[in-house]
């Protein structure tokens, strides 16, 4: 990539953010995971560049970086931006948990709010440690040491665990993709399950409401039965 092809490409991030603001979202991801081309700059893997863009990680943020700060110029104040992030490449010699604090830090200061926290995709050679909750220590280590909020995501499938990370400070948000694809109606029924009624259920399916979080309810109070039962038999 020349410098030239650097500044148009900067020129594009820029107008699609105003197109983004004038269609009214309300907060901009700026991707810089899975191989994309701002991943391509960060990672050592795949940064074979031998000028100020290449080598030292502060030389692979840099155009990152560019990229960001132009984006955040144009983007409106009030409205949040953050940033999407590989912490690891899942390959020695890669992206590690502590160089992505080093980046979390130099986007913080140029003015993001948000880092989205998943990992790899960057290389095939890549070897991920699949598993519950499996990228949710890298959005801890990037919120506790650089000090900036977090998204956690990836293989979270329970309100549970969701719930679970906000309240212990390992993430900020909690992004779920699949267990939607599951279940479209997944936060109602997790509302359902804490009895939280503060939620916007349409308005032609409150019936439909009232029935689930008296199931609820039902289920909770005969297993809550049960468990009196055999509690009072192994007396
Ligand atoms: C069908 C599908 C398409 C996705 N496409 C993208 C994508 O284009 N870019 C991206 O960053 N993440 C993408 N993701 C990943 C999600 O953004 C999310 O981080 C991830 O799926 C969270 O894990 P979960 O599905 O276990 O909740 C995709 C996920 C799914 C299920």
């Amino acid at each position: 990539m020349s410098r030239d092809d650097m500044d148009e490409t900067i020129a594009q991030f820029c107008s699609a953010a105003i197109r983004a603001d004038r269609a009214g979202f309300d907060m901009l991801e700026l991707h810089m995971a899975h191989g994309y081309l701002l991943a391509s700059f960060l990672s050592p893997i795949t940064n074979r560049r031998r000028d100020a863009y290449g080598g030292s990680l502060a030389n692979r943020m840099r155009y990152p970086l560019e990229v960001f700060e132009a984006v955040r110029a144009v983007w409106p104040r009030k409205k949040p931006m953050s940033v999407r992030v590989s912490a690891t490449d899942w390959i020695p010699g890669g992206t590690t948990g502590a160089d992505t604090v080093e980046i979390a830090r130099a986007m913080k200061a140029t003015g993001c709010d948000l880092i989205d926290v998943s990992t790899g995709q960057t290389d095939p050679a890549s070897k991920p440690v699949y598993g519950r909750m499996y990228q949710a220590a890298f959005s801890e280590q990037v919120r506790l040491e650089a000090g900036i909020a977090t998204m956690a995501v990836g293989a979270i499938t329970t309100a549970d665990q969701v719930n679970t990370l906000l309240i212990s400070g390992r993430a900020d948000l909690v992004a779920l993709a699949r267990p939607h694809l599951a279940d479209p109606y997944f936060t109602l029924h997790a509302a359902a399950e804490y009895d939280f009624r503060g939620i916007g259920w349409p308005v032609q399916y409150h019936t439909g409401a009232t029935q689930l979080h008296t199931t609820v309810r039902r289920a909770k109070e005969e297993a809550e039965r049960k468990a009196q039962l055999l509690a009072a038999r192994a007396h």
